[in-house]
C-alpha cells in the first residue's frame, strides 16, 4: 500500500495501533475493530508482535484449521494456570477435555440448573432484594459462578468467596493485568495446596474434583491445573455475562416488560447480549505452520490474537451489527469460541444466565439503572459492566415493595 493511500485511510482510522491499555480503546473497543476488520481483517501490530484477526470468517478459519494452535510453551495463560486443555492439542487436549465433560454435557447441565443453579441464584437474589441495595456486581455477579463452580467440583460453598480472592491474581495477570509473576506463583501455589487438602474423598463422592481424582488417566498435576482452568473459566466470564445482560435488559424496559410477559423470549436476549457484548474479547492461536490468511504471510510460531468480539459484530454476518436485536437470526455468535477448544462450559454459562433473568423478571417488575442510560463494558480481554447499580419496583406489592 503506498504512503499516500495509508495516510488517506488514516483519517478514519480510530487509533495507531490496536492498543488494549489505552483508555479510549478500554471504554470502545468496537470502532477500531469497526476500522480493522474492513481495512486490515488480519493486521500485523508492531506493538504486541501479533497478527490480529477481525473478520468472522478469518476468525472461524483459526479457530478450527489444524494451520493454527493453542499451544505455547510460554503462553500467558500456561504460566497462569500451568499446562491445561486450553493450551494442549491433540492426544492430551482430548483425554483432559473427556475427563472433565460429564457434568458439562447438555442433559447434565439443564438439571444441574434446575436442581443447583436456581435455588442458588434465587437465593442470592431474595438476599440481594432484602438488603434494598441494587449492587448486583457484588451480590450476584460475582458470587454466583464461583458458587456454581464450588457445587460441580464439590468444593464447600463457604470456600467460595476464598477461592475468588485467590483466583483474581490469575484472572488479571491472563487479562494483561499489573499483577506480577510472583504474586500468581503465589496464588497458585495456595491453590494447589488447597485443591490437594480437598482431594482425599474417595470413590463414590460427589464432584468434579473427585471424578478427575478417580479417572486413572490423569496425573495429580492434571487434576490439580484442571481445577485452576475450571475455577477460573468458569467464573470472570459468567460474572461479566450476568452484568452485561442485567444492564442490557434494565436500558431495554420495552423488551423488560416483553420478557416479563413472554419468557420464551429469555433465551434469544441472553444469546443476542452474549453476541453484541461478549464477556470474553480476544483469545490466542499460534501459526503452526507458514500460512497465509487473508492475503497476509504469516510465519510458523507466529502468534495470533483472535478478537472473537469483532467476529461477533461482522456486518457480513451479522446485518446492522451494532444494533442489539433479540430476534435476529444469523449464525451462532463466537462468544464460546468454535473447534475443538469450543468452550465446555457454555452450556451450563447460558443456564446460569437465563436462571438469573428468569429470577430477575419473576421478583421485579421495573428494572433501571442509576449510573446513567446504559452503563458500558470495561476491560481489556474480559470486559463487563463493572457499575451495575440499579433502581428497581419489586413485583410483589407488600412492606418490601417500592423504588430503591
Ligand atoms: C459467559 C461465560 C463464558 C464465556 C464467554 C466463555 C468463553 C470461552 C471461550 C471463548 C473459550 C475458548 C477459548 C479458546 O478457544 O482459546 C472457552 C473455553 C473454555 N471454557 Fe468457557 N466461557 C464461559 C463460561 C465457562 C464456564 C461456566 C466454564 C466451566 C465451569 C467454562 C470452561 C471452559 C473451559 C474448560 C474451556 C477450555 C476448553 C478447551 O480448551 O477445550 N467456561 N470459554
Amino acid at each position: 500500500m503506498s504512503t499516500s493511500t495509508k495516510d488517506s485511510l488514516r483519517g478514519n482510522r480510530p487509533v495507531d495501533d490496536i492498543d488494549f491499555a489505552a483508555a479510549e480503546f478500554q471504554r470502545d473497543p468496537w470502532p477500531s475493530y469497526d476500522w480493522y476488520r474492513e481495512h486490515e481483517p488480519v493486521h500485523l501490530s508492531q506493538r504486541y508482535g501479533a497478527y490480529f484477526v477481525f473478520g468472522y470468517e478469518h476468525v472461524r478459519r483459526v479457530m478450527t484449521s489444524p494451520g493454527f494452535t493453542a499451544f505455547h510453551p510460554f503462553r500467558v495463560s500456561r504460566r497462569a494456570f500451568g499446562p491445561t486443555m486450553l493450551d494442549q492439542e491433540g492426544e492430551h487436549h482430548a483425554r483432559l477435555r473427556s475427563a472433565a465433560a460429564a457434568p458439562f454435557r447438555p442433559r447434565a447441565a439443564t438439571e444441574f440448573g434446575r436442581r443447583v443453579v436456581a435455588p442458588l441464584a434465587e437465593g442470592m437474589l431474595d438476599d440481594l432484594l432484602r438488603q434494598r441495595r441494587g449492587d448486583f456486581v457484588a451480590r450476584l455477579a460475582e458470587r454466583l459462578p464461583m458458587a456454581v463452580v464450588c457445587h460441580v467440583m464439590g468444593l464447600p460453598d463457604g470456600d467460595s468467596g476464598r477461592l475468588r480472592d485467590l483466583m483474581r491474581p490469575l484472572v488479571e495477570y491472563v487479562d494483561h493485568g499489573t499483577v506480577s509473576l510472583e504474586e500468581v506463583v503465589a496464588a497458585r501455589g495456595e491453590l494447589r495446596d488447597y485443591l490437594r487438602d480437598a482431594l482425599p474423598a474417595g470413590p463414590g463422592a460427589d464432584g468434579l474434583l473427585n471424578a478427575l481424582a478417580e479417572n486413572g488417566t490423569l496425573s495429580e498435576a492434571d487434576v490439580v491445573n484442571t481445577s485452576v482452568l475450571l475455577l477460573a473459566a468458569g467464573t470472570e466470564t459468567t460474572a461479566a455475562g450476568i452484568t452485561n445482560l442485567l444492564s442490557r435488559v434494565a436500558a431495554e424496559p420495552e423488551v423488560f416488560r416483553r420478557l416479563s410477559d413472554d419468557r420464551s423470549l429469555v433465551p434469544a436476549v441472553v444469546t443476542e447480549t452474549l453476541r453484541h457484548e461478549p464477556p470474553l474479547h480476544v483469545t490466542l492461536r499460534f501459526a503452526s505452520r507458514d500460512v497465509t490468511l487473508g492475503g497476509v504471510d504469516i510465519p510458523e510460531g507466529a502468534p495470533l490474537q483472535v478478537v472473537l468480539a469483532s467476529a461477533n459484530r461482522d456486518p457480513a454476518v451479522y446485518p446492522s451489527p451494532h444494533v442489539w436485536d433479540p430476534e435476529r437470526t444469523a449464525r451462532t455468535p463466537l462468544t464460546f469460541g468454535m473447534g475443538r477448544h469450543v468452550c465446555l462450559g457454555m452450556g451450563l454459562a447460558q443456564q446460569e444466565l437465563e436462571i438469573v433473568l428468569h429470577g430477575v423478571l419473576d421478583r421485579i417488575e421495573e428494572l433501571e439503572l442509576t449510573g446513567g442510560p446504559l452503563a458500558t463494558a470495561q476491560g481489556r480481554t474480559f470486559r463487563a459492566v463493572r457499575d451495575s447499580e440499579c433502581a428497581y419496583r419489586l413485583r410483589a406489592v407488600s412492606d418490601a415493595g417500592g423504588t430503591t
